[in-house]
């Protein structure tokens, strides 16, 4: 495949397809969701975390600079973008930080930090690019209202800027009206600092990183099913890693997602992608791919640290339409846009409800995936929480926008691999936001 690309991201692509098949062996960056929370937990540890494997993107550097803002000293290897040291502070270590903190284009950096500042004992204020200033805020602000932060934003503190003054906290007990990770971690980052119990009860299963390091640090984290309680710590909190043995962030199975997608569709491949997460909470898009028949195999599963690890061995493969709804939809909730493309070469219809979040996500990402697929030849059919597709259809190369969407870019540059013809993506170099490299890695056809 061509893209037309330099050092420095285009933020236009010309993608052709794919030419040859995808094989090899293939890494993938490391996983968003644990890069962000091992700074923002390193910050709160008593000592030096070690930490290998971490995600050097846009989002993560949004964490980096706030967290460098707060006081704490975070670096990144000058030779190794992917090995970082966090000097944690301690629980009571953060100072308030002299400006605003700018979470860029990062919902996980805002809605994170703010449950951590509600238990902090200053003023502060976030903000970030347009389109996180338009995305559901209220979600965090009530419950940490309810705890007894001050919590400001615009529109009844519905949107960012978001202004926090924290304080006291008290713990509360509260049903989380979305099965969100993001407002999850916040009132568990906030729970660390309140007076007795905070209890979550999630409707579905949401990512559960953060507990899982929570413990490992040695907080007082209780899991039952799908209720998460935390106490203040009574011991200082555990770095993360040692020098000798660093604490390693899986492959990122959100980025490695294209690549699978990739694989199954242009004919002959046979590609493995090494080394990515498969914690139970993220592994959705491969149960989804299986049900349409893809030929998926999870090899040489092991443990880094907190998290299981494997090696996916994906081979080209004939998929038919399935329907997914319910708990599914959150262990997937990142990959619909990479779905909807596999779903367009699949036999039959692919329907998708109960997933109203992608209208909340970096785009609306039910209308705007709609809206760009069809224009290469697909028949992507909205609905309020979810969409149709109606498939096989031959896909043609067309001009394209990503919406300023890190993986409707991505999902679309998997599209122009198997579309005939000349794809123009606008908008392309907001792959930066998650994955660093994403384009040599799709051009190397696996041999990245
Ligand atoms: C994330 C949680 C999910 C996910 C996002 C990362 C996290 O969001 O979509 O990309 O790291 O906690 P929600 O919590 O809004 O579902």
């Amino acid at each position: 495949m061509n893209a037309d690309r330099s050092a420095t991201p285009a933020p236009t692509v010309v993608l052709g397809p794919a030419g040859r098949p995808l094989e090899g062996t293939v890494r993938v960056p490391g996983d968003k969701s644990i890069s962000h929370r091992v700074l923002l937990l390193g910050a709160l540890a008593e000592g030096t975390s070690h930490v290998t494997g971490w995600l050097p993107a846009v989002d993560c550097q949004a964490t980096l600079a706030c967290v460098h803002a707060l006081g704490v000293r975070a670096d990144v290897d000058a030779d190794d973008p992917t090995r970082l040291t966090v000097h944690g502070v301690g629980l009571d270590g953060l100072r308030e930080p002299a400006d605003v903190l700018n979470c860029d284009g990062s919902g996980t950096t805002m809605r994170l930090l703010c449950g951590l500042l509600a238990g902090q004992p200053f003023f502060s204020v976030l903000t970030g690019r347009e389109a996180l200033r338009r995305r559901p805020m209220r979600r965090v602000a009530d419950p940490l209202r309810l705890m007894g932060a001050t919590v400001l934003g615009r529109q009844g503190g519905q949107y960012a800027p978001l202004a926090v003054q924290g304080g006291a906290l008290r713990g509360i007990e509260y049903p989380m009206p979305v099965a969100s990770a993001q407002v999850k971690s916040a009132l568990l980052l906030a729970g660390l600092y309140a007076e007795g119990q905070t209890t979550v009860h999630q409707p579905g299963p949401a990512r559960d990183h953060t507990e899982r390091m929570l413990k490992a640090m040695g907080a007082p984290v209780e899991v039952h099913h799908r209720t998460v309680r935390v106490q203040r710590p009574q011991a200082p909190l555990r770095p993360l890693g040692r020098p000798e043995v660093p604490f390693r962030v899986p492959g990122d199975i959100s980025s490695a997602a294209f690549l699978v997608v990739a694989a199954l569709l242009v004919p002959g491949s046979e590609l493995v992608v090494a080394g990515v997460g498969v914690n139970p909470t993220r592994t959705g898009v491969l149960d989804i791919l299986r049900a349409m028949g893809a030929d998926i195999v999870v090899e040489n599963e092991r443990q880094a640290d907190v998290e299981p690890i494997a090696d996916l061995r994906v081979r080209f493969s004939r998929l038919r339409g399935t329907h997914i709804g319910g708990a599914l939809v959150v262990r997937a909730i990142d990959e619909f846009p990479v779905l909807a493309v596999a779903a367009t070469q699949a036999e039959g219809e692919t329907v998708v409800r109960d997933a109203a979040e992608l209208r909340v996500k970096e785009t609306d990402r039910i209308g705007n995936l709609a809206r760009e697929l069809n224009k290469m030849g697909a028949d992507v059919r909205p609905l309020p929480d979810g969409f149709v597709v109606r498939g096989p259809t031959p896909l043609h190369g067309a001009e394209v926008e990503s919406h300023g969407d890190h993986r409707l870019a991505m999902a679309l540059a998997v599209a122009a691999l198997i579309a005939d013809g000349e794809t123009i993506l606008r908008g392309a170099d907001v792959v930066a936001d998650s994955f660093p490299g994403f384009w040599d890695t799709l051009s190397g056809g696996g041999r990245a």
